[in-house]
């Protein structure tokens, strides 16, 4: 081991062991988004670092002080991305997804941000994502908090919170952010160095610090709600009736300011105490503005990311069963039969059974030493091909891990056997 090259700090990778929860999961999701009318769009990882500048925001911890950002052989300035919004975003104005008409999008994949790992917090982590283009009101908010909601419903997962703020608009935070400058200038002696950084630049990430010694002083802050104008109260009031006619609970937290330029009004996260620090599994938002400050022209939208390592993880503590992805059955053959005989069968099976998983033995060995191995392989029948099954055209079919018993068939037949012991009572999800 010791010369060998190792993974990147904070960048893992996902073994197999692993494999079931993430792959019920990307299932889930996927199955969840197409009930709502969501269409998958695939963006590059790599991006024009001036899409993050201008999309993220300058003045943001992203970035500011996190972001892969390397020159290409041609001299472009390119950011392996942090988020998935601003690709799509840049995605729709590029490809006129946006004329006249109303988009609902979802995505998933890796992001990069060179934060400091600890557990639950990554440089390479995965999202997926969702965003919605053109609808004004609040029933698109309530949609994607029901769509997260339920997507949680469906995982098993429980114990997860709904907090929600408004984040008015720009003209409505540019009063907002005066006031504040104002009341943190008062208290400029008792800021830490971060906040006094931030004082300047982008004084409502202050209200986002974690130092116990200022919780006094945000806590005293004003509020944004005092400075909200009518139209944001009733977008924010007819959020939280949707969530109350559709009784998914949540808690207003007037501190929700998230850390991105992008939102407008709405922004909600879904919070748990299940995994210490990093508690926020789903976050997202309304962005009515990003459209048209990334070149497009005006176009409201809404979206979340959901942080797929945090709900593994979730899903793991919680013991909620993954997708089973072993095979669902080994082949065990003589070594006298040969290599071309056993795979001609074992793709002639593929063929009559689509669905079947089949790992075929490789490497020979003896009869015990293949069960063995089917054993391990988690598959729930072996499929043997001893010398007396190649001589009869049979193949003998030995349930591994129920009490039923071994039954021996022409191989002709073997397929309806196979597919009524595998699959006939399919357990429901
Ligand atoms: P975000 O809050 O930066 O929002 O990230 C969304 C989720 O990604 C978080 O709630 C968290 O679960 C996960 N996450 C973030 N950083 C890390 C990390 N370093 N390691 C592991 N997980 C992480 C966005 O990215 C927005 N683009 C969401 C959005 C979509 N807003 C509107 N549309």
């Amino acid at each position: 081991m010791s010369d060998a090259v190792r993974s990147v700090r904070g960048i893992n990778d996902v073994l197999p062991a692993e494999n079931p929860v993430w792959a019920r999961l990307e299932r889930v999701a996927a199955e969840v988004f197409a009930t709502y009318g969501y269409d998958r769009i695939r963006t590059p990882i790599i991006e024009h670092t001036r899409l993050f500048e201008r999309g993220v925001g300058e003045a943001t911890d992203i970035v500011e002080k996190e972001m892969y950002t390397f020159t290409d052989r041609s001299g472009d300035s390119l950011t392996l991305r942090p988020e998935g919004t601003a690709g799509v975003v840049r995605s729709g104005i590029e490809n006129g997804l946006f004329h006249n008409t109303t988009q609902r999008l979802w995505y998933s994949g890796p992001m990069f941000r060179h934060e400091r790992p600890q557990k639950g917090r990554y440089r390479q982590f995965h999202q997926f994502g969702v965003e919605a283009f053109g609808p004004t009101g609040p029933d698109v908010d309530i949609e994607q908090i029901a769509m997260s909601s339920r997507l949680f419903t469906r995982l098993g997962v429980s114990g997860l919170m709904l907090t929600l703020n408004t984040l008015g608009t720009p003209e409505e935070r540019r009063h907002y952010r005066a006031a504040l400058m104002a009341y943190f200038s008062e208290h400029r002696e008792s800021l830490d160095e971060d906040s006094l950084n931030r004082l300047e630049r982008n004084p409502m990430r202050i209200l986002d610090s974690k130092n116990p010694e200022l919780a006094e002083i945000i806590a005293n802050a004003p509020t944004l709600e005092d400075h909200l104008g009518d139209e944001s109260r009733a977008h924010f009031d007819g959020v939280c009736q949707g969530l109350d006619q559709l009784g998914i609970g949540y808690r207003i937290n007037p501190r929700l300011v998230r850390g991105l330029d992008y939102y407008t009004r709405t922004v909600f996260e879904w919070i748990t105490t299940d995994l210490g620090a990093q508690d926020a599994v789903c976050s997202g938002g309304r962005f009515d503005g990003l459209v048209a400050r990334l070149g497009g022209s005006s176009t409201p939208a809404t979206g979340f990311a959901l942080g797929t390592e945090r709900l593994v993880q979730l899903m793991t503590a919680q013991e909620l069963a993954g997708d089973d992805v072993s095979p669902h059955a080994y082949l065990v053959a003589a070594d006298s039969i040969g290599t071309p005989r056993i795979s001609a069968i074992a793709e002639w099976l593929r063929d009559q059974l689509p669905k079947l998983r089949l790992r075929v033995n490789t490497g020979g060995g003896s009869f015990k030493s293949q069960f063995k191995r089917a054993d391990r392989s988690g598959a729930r029948l072996a499929l043997v091909i001893g010398e007396v099954e190649a001589s009869m055209d049979s193949i003998s079919i030995k349930p591994l891990t129920d009490q039923r018993e071994q039954a021996s068939v022409a191989l002709t037949d073997a397929p309806a056997l196979i597919d009524d012991w595998l699959f006939a009572s399919a357990p429901a999800e």
